[in-house]
């Protein structure tokens, strides 16, 4: 015996049954929730439980203990232990379907010892209309997929431009990247991703990267140049090393061009004329606010760091509706979304 689900802005219904998922159950039923990796990674499928209770076989990943008491769930993991009233909680502007095409490569250069940035052209006849934060498909011969977030805010002349982190043993980054040269052709599928820059959210903005998880929030604050409308700006940048700073010199001519811009990089091993931030930037942030209410964030790094910043923001009484997130994913540790510092 199953138990009910009913989605409350739709006013859907489904039934779940005991071994199925609340998204399972959803997309066997033809219910659209936001998903996305599947396997708890990515908190893309947030809901707020309004009424009921759902348990995990094991606790996901993209989930802390303190979103669960107050109500969250990951649809991808949580099997209802009642009936469940839902309502997803990553609301935002409405996305454009993704699109299968080829693009061409016209431009593969090193930023730093293990990232590159890849610069493709999309066909001219392509409506592109992603959203700054979003990220693109590389569809790879064998049918697998690997995700990177487009890093500029909008496709010049219908180029787009990537932060690509080297994975060891990576099929793409590192057995297909370095022979790519332009005029390569590589099958993907745009826009792809809910995480995206929430212009109806007028608060004070504080984002939060490590590593090339910088590249969606690059893209963003690219969006947000001389913007009149744009909030005030804090940047948390966590990367290894002060050589790993790769975008730092733009980062600081922009600081003139977007709302009193406070840009702070974080090094977790630092050499010894480094005269700034040490450590993890979830650290350094709880360094720097002792009460964050009245902020929004965009975070998008590692699993762990996104976890940890959101604790930590909940901790100095952030609201969970607010804290926009996206966490590299590991499809079963095939998937090269760049790993974060
Ligand atoms: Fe559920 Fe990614 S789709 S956490």
């Amino acid at each position: 015996m199953g138990h009910k689900v009913r989605v409350s802005d739709t006013g859907e219904v489904f039934e779940v049954s005991r071994d199925e998922t609340i998204l399972d159950a959803a997309l066997r039923t033809g219910v659209r929730l936001p998903h996305e990796c599947t396997f708890g990674g990515c908190g893309t499928c947030r809901v707020r439980l309004q009424e009921g209770c759902v348990h995990y076989d094991e606790f996901p990943m993209a989930l802390t203990p303190e979103e669960a008491e107050q109500g969250y769930a990951l649809a991808c993991q949580a099997h209802p232990d009642t009936d469940v009233v839902l309502t997803p909680a990553n609301h935002g502007p409405v996305l454009a379907e993704p699109v299968h095409t080829v693009a061409e490569v016209h431009q593969v250069e090193p930023l730093t010892a293990d990232i590159s940035r890849l610069v493709l052209q999309l066909p001219e006849d392509l409506d592109c209309d992603y959203r700054p934060g979003q990220h693109m498909n590389i569809l790879l011969p064998d049918g697998a997929e690997r995700s990177f977030s487009m890093a500029s805010a909008f496709p010049f002349g219908n180029e787009l431009e990537f932060h690509v982190r080297h994975v060891p043993g990576g099929a793409f980054t590192q057995e297909r990247l370095p022979a790519l040269k332009a005029g390569d052709a590589l099958d993907i599928e745009i826009p792809k991703g809910t995480f995206c820059y929430h212009a109806e959210d007028y608060r004070p903005m504080i984002f939060v990267a490590t590593g090339t998880g910088f590249a969606p929030i690059r893209a963003m604050l690219e969006s947000l140049l001389d913007d009149e409308d744009c909030p005030p700006v804090s940047l948390y940048w966590g990367m290894r090393t002060e050589a790993d700073l790769y975008a730092r010199e733009e980062l600081e001519s922009w600081l003139g061009r977007l709302y009193e811009f406070n840009f702070v990089p974080v090094l977790s091993r630092a050499g010894e004329s480094w005269t700034g931030r040490t450590g993890h930037v979830q650290d350094a942030l709880a360094q720097d606010f002792q009460d964050v209410s009245e902020y929004a964030f965009y975070l998008c790094g590692s699993p762990q760091m996104v976890t940890d910043t959101k604790r930590v923001l909940l901790g100095l009484g952030a609201e969970m509706d607010v804290i926009y997130s996206d966490s590299f994913t590991f499809h079963h540790g095939q998937n090269e979304k760049p790993v974060a510092a």
